[in-house]
């Protein structure tokens, strides 16, 4: 008996992460050389509410591996929590009759991938989040640019502090998650790196020890939904006669070129998931764990992350004294 084509959607969605339009292209790649059709929905779960399907040719795809951001376009689709919009969007998929639908997105869009599992939909999930937040795998498409993308600016900033012995402080992304202030902090040499809320006169201390120490611009990175940074530049301003500067660096993190580390981790991600659907082996999310990868099941990965204990172990040893 001949096999019917294979026919497989592919959706982005959630916070882009650089990397997406990386896996978009070598999964397409990679469809094309096993004869199977691939259609993307745009803006994410909203493309199946509406309907809005695209044809995806590889041979279109030229250089967009080496962009930020997604060409299928993505949001948080609040619709499709709801029960008429997330009835509608199985209507459409029970009418288009995909094989399966890839999720490419973080926390949020791997639950809802779960939810189109549990209404009978063949999904397969892959990690994309700059925030490195998803508990089942070691690494998110996104997070190494990001950690990247920040320090190339931190590096930058550091260079005009410098010349004036200023102090700075840099908030970072990451929601809940600390592994981009971490890693940042660590590779950019930082002397705190402040991820949790704590009072102002114990960041103020620590900063005195450093700069008793010889630090004449002292580096503080501060993950995001902590405190005002402004607020502690000021207070540190007043409190230590030297100046401070602070620098929120917001979406710079998410948008630019790949790094080489997501560009391959795409290419695995895509290769895997070639080789889960030939043994429709669905319900799963893709992932890399100690250095293999790996296909774990929806049902394990919907728990969160808040950071990554070598981080935490390699700050603690690396940076402070
Ligand atoms: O989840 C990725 C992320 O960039 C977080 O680090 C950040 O808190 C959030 O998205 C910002 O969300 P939005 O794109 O909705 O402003």
């Amino acid at each position: 008996m001949i096999e019917n084509k294979k026919r497989i959607l592919v959706l982005t969605s959630g916070g882009d992460s650089s990397g997406m339009n990386a896996y978009i292209k070598a999964i397409a790649k990679l469809c094309k050389k096993n004869d199977i059709e691939i259609v993307g929905s745009m803006y994410g779960f909203a493309g199946l509410i509406k309907n809005d399907f695209v044809e995806l040719d590889y041979n279109q795809m030229r250089q967009v591996q080496n962009m930020g951001g997604s060409i299928l376009k993505s949001s948080r689709c609040k619709e499709f929590q709801e029960e008429e919009g997330f009835k509608k969007a199985l209507e459409n998929l029970n009418k288009a009759k995909f094989d399966c639908v890839i999720v490419v997105g973080g926390n949020g869009s791997l639950r809802g991938a779960y939810d189109l599992m549990n209404a009978g939909i063949n999904v397969i999930g892959i990690p994309a989040t700059i925030d490195n937040d998803l508990s089942y795998t070691d690494l998110s498409l996104g997070y190494d640019t990001a950690c990247q993308n920040a320090v190339c600016d931190i590096v930058k900033i550091k260079q005009s502090m410098s010349a004036f012995d200023r102090g700075f402080i840099a908030e970072v992304m990451g929601r809940h998650c600390s592994d981009i202030a971490l890693k940042t902090a660590i590779i950019s040499n930082a002397d705190m790196c402040i991820t949790e809320k704590v009072e102002f006169e114990d960041i103020l201390k620590k900063v005195n020890q450093k700069t008793e120490k010889g630090v004449k611009s002292p580096l503080i990175i501060v993950q995001e939904n902590l405190f005002n940074i402004e607020e502690l530049s000021k207070y540190l301003e007043e409190q230590t006669q030297r100046e401070y500067r602070s620098v929120k660096l917001g979406y710079i993190q998410r948008g630019g070129e790949p790094s080489n580390v997501d560009k391959m981790y795409a290419i695995e991600l895509a290769v895997l998931t070639i080789e889960t659907l030939l043994k429709n082996d669905y319900g799963v999310a893709l992932g890399k764990r100690n250095g293999s990868m790996i296909a774990e099941k929806l049902s394990n990965v919907l728990k969160q992350k808040m950071t990554q204990s070598e981080l935490k172990y390699i700050f603690e040893h690396y940076c402070f004294d």
